[in-house]
């Protein structure tokens, strides 16, 4: 087998890359070692910026979106009891973010790169990758048990934070920046009303809480917990009272229902850096991850393949190398201010066992300040609904 660009996982990163490769003419070949199905339905992140949304709709993948993704022009954070609106779109000059699921971002791109010819292999299992200097080759098990060999020019390493790409780099050229948070999300998927017409970010001295939706139908929650927690300890009366009591007053109740989906997920910061060794180049949570406290984590994937696929572009039409060269610098920039923001979002809402009485009247006053301040508050909402991709 042979192709431009071998693409190892088929996420948001693998596939949005190859999309956009596809658009620029250049041919690449998809491996993932989950079905299609595993990658169509499981449930993660929900929020998309606005340049993610401008790209799938000027790309082509945007139908399904623009009819059942749910524009939110603000959110709110809630915290002594009370709720305060972020006006994200009056903010930003008219941007805002879309609340649509990333597995049914994920459906749209299989559907247009099957479409369109390209070649997903789906449990390929075992990848390996053989080569990233001068002959770029992965090797893998295809579904029928034949062992196959991809040869490349390049390889795009989006296998997430537990792919074969990032152990690929040689250990004396990468470095490994990370933070572990004591704490985890624990989300849920109910079926009920919506609570809220938008998102509420929570802080309450019981730990973060998060009132998210998916559909007029189904709702999406979360509040901080042990990452240990064990879901089955949680029946649904005690995950309701938990989450009433970290958001409700004034009035406000949350609409209950029943939760058909739980799970727990820790959080953690990490980057990788430099994002390329020879002819392999790593996006997504390949390279790094963050907190989901500021919904970053799936526009980040996007936000790297968007600028790798221009530089593979530029190497392909212009000949010149120079945007490849840069790739790892120019994704960075954003990488770490994503970073910065999650880690601030992270630490202004959540509950930290050391934290003194100090500690929390400060966290308070400065959901005040990023309330109330237009000057901070602008800059929540700029962060939130996207840095400018150019
Ligand atoms: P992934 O989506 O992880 O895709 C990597 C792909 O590579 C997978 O399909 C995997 O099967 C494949 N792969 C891995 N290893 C191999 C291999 N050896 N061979 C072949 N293929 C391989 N972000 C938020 O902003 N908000 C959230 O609420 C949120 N919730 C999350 C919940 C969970 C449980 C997780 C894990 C992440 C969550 N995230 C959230 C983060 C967000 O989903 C990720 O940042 C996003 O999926 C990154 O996309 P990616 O394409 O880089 O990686
Ligand atoms: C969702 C997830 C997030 O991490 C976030 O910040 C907002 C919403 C969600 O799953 O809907």
């Amino acid at each position: 087998l042979k192709t431009q660009v071998a693409i190892i996982g088929a996420g948001p990163a693998g596939l949005m890359l190859s999309h956009l490769l596809h658009l620029a003419g250049i041919r690449s070949v998809v491996l993932d070692r989950r079905s299609r199905e595993q990658i169509e339905t499981t449930i993660r992140a929900g929020v998309l910026e606005q340049n993610t949304v401008d790209l799938m709709v000027e790309t082509g993948v945007g139908e399904r979106l623009k009819c059942q993704g749910f524009n939110h022009h603000g959110f709110e954070f809630r915290f002594g009891g009370e709720g305060r609106r972020i006006d994200l779109y009056n903010l930003t000059g008219g941007r805002s973010v879309t609340v649509y699921p990333q597995h049914e971002v994920l459906k749209d791109l299989i559907a247009a790169r099957l479409a369109a010819g390209g070649e997903i292999v789906f449990e390929a299992a075992d990848a390996q990758i053989l080569d990233i200097g001068q002959a770029p080759r992965v090797r893998f098990m295809a579904p029928d048990g034949a062992l196959c060999e991809l040869a490349a020019d390049f390889i795009a390493g989006c296998d997430g934070s537990y792919g074969p790409s990032r152990e690929a780099m040689p250990a004396g050229e990468r470095e490994d920046y990370q933070r572990i948070y004591p704490f985890g999300w624990f989300g849920i998927l109910a079926e009920a009303p919506p609570s809220s017409d938008e998102l509420i970010y929570a802080r309450h001295d019981r730990g973060f809480a998060l009132i998210s939706t998916r559909s007029p139908g189904v709702q999406r929650m979360y509040f901080q917990c042990d990452p240990a927690e064990n879901p089955d300890d949680w029946s649904e009366d005690r995950i309701w009272a938990e989450l009433q009591a970290r958001v409700s007053g004034n009035g406000f109740r949350l609409k209950e229902g029943r939760i058909f989906q739980k799970g727990v997920v820790p959080m953690r910061s990490y980057v990788r850096q430099p994002m390329q060794s020879g002819r392999l180049f790593i996006a997504g949570d390949a390279a790094h991850t963050v907190p989901p406290t500021g919904a970053k984590g799936l526009n980040l994937a996007v936000a790297d393949v968007f600028v790798l696929s221009r530089a593979l572009e530029r190497f392909y039409t212009a000949g010149t190398a120079d945007g490849l060269e840069a790739y790892s610098a120019t994704a960075l920039r954003r990488i770490w201010r994503a970073q910065h923001f999650s880690w601030w979002m992270t630490s202004m809402l959540h509950r930290f066992a050391d934290a003194s009485e100090f500690d929390r009247r400060r966290q308070v006053a400065e959901l005040d300040m990023v309330t109330s301040s237009p000057a901070a508050a602008r800059t929540i909402a700029e962060n939130y609904v996207g840095l400018p991709l150019h």
